[in-house]
């Protein structure tokens, strides 16, 4: 395939599981591979072979018999900096094969809260050892949101290492309110290993943990009553890599990623993805909670079991309940104009610390987890509204760019079809804090839902491991977006230029 024109952003999706890579504009990934290295098990015996042989991706995969698996990305975090580096390598001059990668800007997709150090030391790596022309690295819950067309949600990113549960708000990350979940796919999987265990099924074979996956993905689902669930065949013949078969009892399929709803299934002390979401909403203003609730978007590999949105809509709307009253917004077009300030401090009585997973009690006044030390209370926000100035004139009935002055025939347009101009990104007034903090809520609202109402509204991608790559293809190919790339110049200047909001441009 050709490679796309110079200025074409790179997408760069590294995930603990599969790293998705492609370009900006393109409906899928070019490449996706297991993020996985392999070295030889035994010293090379060649007498002119030295330096390190190492293999990535689905070249390690295939030869895993004879070499050391590694995984370079645990739960999200880089914990092997060589492998990292070569991955890129792989990446850059394996797969990809640009010649000059100095014409290419690079979007690459970042978890939430990544560590400033970290960031920008991928930023220089990005920079000085690939030469890349500019960067950008955009959290992939608000990738994820953009590629299914909404600004405004609730994400629920359930890849192979982590859950979030993060509500974005006209592009912008709450970040008080984001639930971190250490269950994710990789927990799935152990489950399902442990009941084949408990049933006497023990796969031997190096490729142990790729069967079990394939096993997972194939077949697993959830039903709606795990206490009653419904009556299927006894067995499931399962065909092995190397020709034989093993019988599988039906029940596992379902109850292998029962482990997202009940997380003790496996010892752990967490919130599950329901009361997550509850917990998420609590450190949130109650008027955002029908916005919310009304726009969840489910993306990443792991939530991609059928049934799985039929669950969480009955178990969340067992427990909605629990937030109390909903307002209910009156019928009106939201406001593209809410801007939001810090204030106050959350008082919930427990919350999942968002550093190691841990459930913390908060009843005492605990700010920091017992666990890590992590900070678990952070502060509370307040959303108050502005208006936005738009960069268009009206000349006889036409709206007219300001910038390259043509007529723009969508007078409701976000962007310049022929400039790309983006005509809402004007320089916003400073409101001072005190006015913020007494902004009347941002909407109208009428009454309360009632609770027979269902206020749950899902979204879902059609494919949910690409929709975080999807959503970045999307949105790296508006020319109002790629203006926000930070060169290497630029990035040496002020590295804070790699922390712009990117909502200016929504
Ligand atoms: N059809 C499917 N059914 C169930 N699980 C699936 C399916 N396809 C992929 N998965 C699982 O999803 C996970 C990978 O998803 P994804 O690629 O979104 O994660 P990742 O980006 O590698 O990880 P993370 O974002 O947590 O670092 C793996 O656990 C994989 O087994
Ligand atoms: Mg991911």
């Amino acid at each position: 395939m050709a490679i796309p024109l110079p200025g074409t952003p790179i997408i760069v999706d590294i995930g603990s599981a599969y790293t998705k890579i492609g370009f900006a504009g393109e409906p899928s990934p070019r490449y996706v591979f297991p993020t996985i290295t392999g070295t030889e098990k035994y010293k090379a015996v060649m007498v002119d072979v030295s330096g390190r042989n190492i293999y990535i991706g689905l070249d390690a995969s295939k030869m895993r018999g004879v070499l050391k698996i590694k995984r370079p990305i645990e739960r999200g975090a880089i914990t092997d900096w060589n492998d990292y580096y070569e991955i890129f390598n792989y990446i850059f001059y394996s797969l990809l094969r640009i010649e000059n990668l100095s014409n290419y800007p690079v979007l690459y997709t970042e978890p939430p809260f990544l560590q400033r150090e970290t960031k920008e030391y991928i930023a220089r790596v990005l920079y000085e050892t690939h030469k890349v022309k500019s960067l950008i690295m955009v959290p992939t819950p608000v990738l994820a949101l953009f590629g299914v067309g909404l600004t405004t949600g609730l994400v629920i990113e359930g890849g192979d290492g982590i859950t979030w549960i993060v509500p974005i708000i006209n592009g912008q990350i709450v970040d008080q309110s984001v639930q971190k979940l250490t269950l994710a796919g990789m927990d799935v999987n152990q489950h399902l290993k442990n009941l084949l265990m408990r049933e006497g099924i023990n796969i031997e074979s190096s490729a142990v943990d790729e069967i079990i996956k394939e096993i997972k993905e194939k077949n697993c689902y959830f039903v709606l009553n795990p206490e009653n669930p419904p009556k299927l065949n006894e067995s499931f013949s399962f065909a092995m890599p190397d020709g034989s078969s093993i019988e599988i009892p039906n029940y596992i399929f379902h109850e292998a990623p029962e482990v997202l709803f009940q997380p003790s299934l496996l010892g752990f002390n967490i919130l599950n993805i329901p009361q997550a979401v509850i917990n998420c909403l609590q450190g949130i203003d109650k008027y955002y909670w029908s916005d919310l609730l009304s726009h969840i978007m489910i993306a990443g590999g792991n939530l991609s079991y059928s049934g799985f949105e039929e669950r969480l809509r009955l178990e969340l709307g067992q427990i909605i309940p629990q937030l109390g009253k909903i307002p209910k917004p009156k019928n009106v077009q939201p406001s593209k104009t809410q801007k939001m300030e810090l204030k106050g401090k959350t008082r919930k009585k427990k919350d999942n610390c968002p550093n190691c997973g841990v459930l913390v009690d908060l009843s005492d006044g605990k700010e920091f987890c017992p666990s890590c030390g992590g900070r678990v209370v952070l502060p509370e926000l307040s959303i108050g509204s502005l208006p936005i100035k738009k960069k268009t004139a009206i000349l006889d009935g036409k709206t007219i760019c300001t910038k390259c002055k043509k007529a723009i025939e969508d007078s409701a347009s976000v962007f310049c079809p022929y400039c790309g101009e983006n005509f809402e990104s004007t320089d916003i007034p400073e409101i001072p804090r005190d006015i913020i903090k007494q902004a009347a809520p941002a909407r109208e609202f009428s009454g309360f839902y009632n609770s027979s109402d269902d206020v749950t509204r899902f979204f879902v991608p059609e494919n949910l491991q690409f929709a975080i790559f999807n959503g970045a293809s999307i949105l790296g190919s508006l020319p109002s977006f790629q203006r926000l790339f930070v060169t290497r110049e630029q990035f040496q200047n002020n590295s804070d230029l790699l922390y712009k909001d990117i909502s200016e441009i929504f």
